[in-house]
C-alpha cells in the first residue's frame, strides 16, 4: 500500500518568528504523525533554520523551486546540490506559479526533476491544468503532455522517486476545489500513465484549496495519496488537522 503524504507549500510567506510559532505549534498538534509523512517547505532563506527546528521531529524538508543548472555564474539561482546540502529531502518543480508567472515550460520543469534526483532530492513534480484547458475538455491532454515530458527523460529506477502533484490551477489559492471525483479521474489517468512506465507505485498528491474540511474525502480517493497544500498549511490546527486526515 501507498503511503500517505502531507506537504506544506508555504509559497511567499513567513518570517523567523512567525516560521518558528507555527513549527512549534505544529509540533503540539502533531507530535508523532504515524501513518503518514509530513514535509514543509518555506522559502529558500529559512531552510537552513526550519531544518534546525526540524530536529527532533518527524517532518521533513522540501524547498518550492530549484535551478536546472548546476553551480556556477547564475545570479539569482539556487541550484540541487545546494539544497541537499541544506538538508531537504524534497523539492517542488513546475509549480503552476513558476509556470504562469515565471514562463517554465515543460522542458525546464523535466530538467529540474532530472538534477534535483541527481543530488539526491524527491521532486514533486506539480502538474494541473488552466480553467480555460479545462472547460476545452482539454484537461487530460495537458496532464498528459506536462507527464510525459517529465517520464520520457528519466529512467524507471528515477521515476520511482519521484512524487506528482495534480493540482488544477483553477483550484490553486481559490477557495474553489475539485470535487473528490474530478480529482479522482484525473488522479486514476495519471497512474495509467505511470503505469506505461512501469512505476505506478509513484505517490500521486492533490493540491489546490485543501482545508480540513474537505481533506478527508478528498484522500479517500483510491489514487490520491495525500496533499499539497498552500494556504492551509500556513496554519498549524489546519495543517495537523488535513494531516490527520491522511492517517
Ligand atoms: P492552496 O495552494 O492550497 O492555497 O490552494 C496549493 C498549492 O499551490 O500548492
Amino acid at each position: 500500500m501507498r503511503r500517505k503524504l502531507v506537504v506544506g507549500n508555504w509559497k511567499m510567506h513567513g518570517s523567523r518568528a512567525e516560521n518558528a510559532k507555527l513549527l512549534s505549534e505544529l509540533w503540539r498538534a502533531l507530535p508523532a504523525p504515524q501513518h503518514v509523512d509530513v514535509a514543509v517547505c518555506p522559502p529558500f532563506v529559512y531552510l537552513t533554520t526550519v531544518r534546525e527546528q526540524l530536529i527532533g521531529s518527524a517532518f521533513k524538508l522540501g524547498a518550492q523551486n530549484v535551478s536546472a543548472a548546476d553551480p556556477g555564474a547564475i545570479t539569482g539561482e539556487v541550484a540541487a546540490t545546494m539544497l541537499s546540502d541544506c538538508g531537504c529531502d524534497f523539492v517542488i518543480v513546475g509549480h503552476s506559479e513558476r509556470r504562469q508567472l515565471f514562463g517554465e515550460s515543460d522542458e525546464q520543469v523535466a530538467q529540474k526533476t532530472a538534477i534535483a534526483l541527481r543530488y539526491g532530492l524527491m521532486p514533486i513534480v506539480c502538474v494541473g491544468e488552466t480553467l480555460t484547458e479545462r472547460e476545452a475538455g482539454k484537461t487530460l491532454d495537458v496532464i498528459a503532455r506536462q507527464l510525459d515530458a517529465v517520464f520520457t527523460s528519466l529512467s524507471t529506477a528515477e521515476l520511482h522517486r519521484i512524487v506528482v502533484a495534480y493540482e488544477p490551477v483553477w483550484a490553486i489559492g481559490t477557495g474553489r476545489t475539485a470535487t473528490p471525483e474530478q480529482a479522482q479521474e484525473v488522479h486514476a489517468f495519471i497512474r495509467q500513465r505511470l503505469l506505461r512506465y512501469d512505476a505506478a507505485q509513484v505517490q500521486i498528491l492533490y493540491g489546490g484549496s485543501v482545508k480540513a474540511g474537505n481533506a478527508q474525502a478528498l484522500f479517500a480517493q483510491i489514487d490520491i495519496d495525500g496533499g499539497l497544500i498552500g494556504g492551509a498549511s500556513l496554519n498549524a490546527e489546519e495543517f495537523a488537522a488535513i494531516c490527520k486526515a491522511a492517517e
